[in-house]
């Protein structure tokens, strides 16, 4: 019988014990539920640098290889042998589909693809220059004043209809908001499109034409949302876990999941990172803005650099990279100066001290600005396109959640550093 590992703590003289628990592959954890109860004293870890929330079977990141694993399998395979709806199913299940199971998800998601009539009204509510993320914050989030029909979160069933009604709905409202944004009608869903192609076509048809989804195009968008799905324990995903964790339902939990992505420090870079690379414009400014990053007293930072777990490459930016390449090669944008720049800038802070020494490489963001800026979509709809790709795994992530029998409302405390107990002193009196 192997033996209990643990991990000992002395403080104000008394000594306890911890148990140590081992995962299937990474870092034990020491876990210190009981260390209130037996000592007194809380843990102290703002931003969770050395804090694992939960236990999961999804996601797992090697931050130090620069490895990232869906369910065990390598993004990298994925990327190339899977589509994102056997992405979503394997994320959702825990494994890949085979052709019947894979054909029938597809079927069940194309029958979902349809918002309601009057969730349209919504968008009117809106003005035409609102930021995309502000409109699905909206109408995501509105999404649950319509579906009392599957809400209860304890019973499978609902949660299955309410993952189905997420993934099919969101690629319909971030294409309205984006035909909202410029004026033009909504273009309803098609089934006789695939969903990355469907998307690609409520985006950029009108009803004036047919549109044909170019191939090569829709199949590197495809990439890009296999590449965002799902992130272990990232900021929007512990908002999800977090919202979840009180039984908000499902549509509530994961506007939360797009208030929170849509920060520049998290999903909002890639959208930042473009304005930046516009905004340096020429190889020649790279230095002032790598000095300007390595700067204390500039709150500039180098945006698309830099991961709390990745002391790597992330595995994302090199397949990123080389979507990019293909894109822009479909495209005859071979000479795009945004990406020339972006490849200077990226080898020229790969080679600079600070960089090397911080251990920041390029993460998701550094390349998927430019090669969404390719396809035609607009710099404003990078991030609803990441929170797009992202429902799935936030939605993965509130079911095994919902599902761990150790569940409890995620309650932090704090160290207090405020006013000890005092009295207000009568009127006049002060
Ligand atoms: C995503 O968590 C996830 O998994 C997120 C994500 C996902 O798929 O869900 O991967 C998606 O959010 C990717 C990250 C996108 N954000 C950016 O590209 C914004 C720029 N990057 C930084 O803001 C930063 O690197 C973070 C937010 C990504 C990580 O921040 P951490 O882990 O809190 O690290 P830190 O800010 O403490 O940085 C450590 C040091 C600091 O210097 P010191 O105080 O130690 O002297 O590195 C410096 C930082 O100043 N630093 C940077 C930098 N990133 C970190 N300096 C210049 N430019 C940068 N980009």
């Amino acid at each position: 019988m192997a033996t209990q590992k643990k991990a000992t703590l002395t403080l104000d003289g008394k000594t306890v014990d911890f148990p140590v628990e081992s995962g299937s592959i990474g870092p034990d954890v020491v876990d210190i539920r009981s260390l209130y109860g037996k000592t007194g004293a809380f843990t102290f870890d703002p931003g969770f640098l050395s804090t694992g929330s939960c236990k999961s079977a999804i996601t797992y990141i090697d931050g130090d290889k620069g490895e990232l694993l869906y369910r065990g399998y390598p993004i990298e395979q994925l990327a190339e042998h899977c589509d994102f709806l056997e992405v979503c199913q394997l994320l959702l299940t825990g494994e890949l589909p085979n052709e019947e199971e894979r054909k029938q998800f597809a079927g069940i998601i194309q029958n979902h693809t349809m918002v309601h009539e009057q969730l349209i009204r919504f968008y009117s509510g809106f003005r035409r220059d609102a930021h995309p993320m502000a409109v699905m914050v909206g109408v995501v989030g509105a999404l649950s004043a319509f579906y009392h029909d599957a809400m209860d979160i304890s019973d499978q069933q609902h949660r299955d209809i309410s993952a189905y009604r997420l993934i099919a709905k969101m690629p319909t409202i971030v294409a309205m908001a984006y035909k909202y944004g410029i004026g033009q009608p909504f273009m309803y869903p098609r089934n006789d499109l695939d969903y990355t192609s469907n998307f690609m076509h409520m985006m950029f048809a009108t009803p004036c034409e047919t549109y044909k989804p170019n191939p090569v195009l829709t199949r590197a968008l495809d990439r890009i949302l296999i590449l965002h799905a799902d992130h272990e324990q990232n900021a929007s995903t512990s908002t999800v876990r977090l919202a979840g964790s009180s039984g908000a339902n499902p549509f509530a939990c994961i506007s939360a999941g797009i208030a929170c992505l849509w920060g520049p420090a998290h999903g909002g870079a890639n959208e930042a990172c473009l304005k930046m690379l516009q905004e340096i414009g020429d190889v020649s400014r790279v230095g002032e803005y790598i000095k300007r990053a390595k700067d204390k007293n500039d709150t500039f930072k180098l945006m698309g650099f830099g991961h709390r777990v990745y002391k790597n490459f992330d595995p994302r930016a090199k397949l990123m990279r080389e979507t990019c390449r293909d894109v822009l090669n479909e495209l005859g944008l071979n000479d795009d100066p945004l990406f020339k720049l972006a490849l200077a800038l990226e080898k020229i802070a790969l080679e600079d001290d600070y960089f090397i020494e911080k251990k920041l490489y390029p993460n998701v963001d550094f390349y998927s600005g430019i090669v969404q800026h390719a396809l035609g979509i607009p710099t404003q709809l990078f991030t609803g396109i990441f929170a797009l790709a992202r429902t799935v795994g936030w939605i993965a992530q509130w079911n095994e959640m919902i599902s761990d029998p150790e569940q409890k409302i995620g309650r932090p405390r704090q160290l207090y550093v405020g006013a000890p107990r005092r009295d207000v002193a009568p009127k006049g009196k002060a």
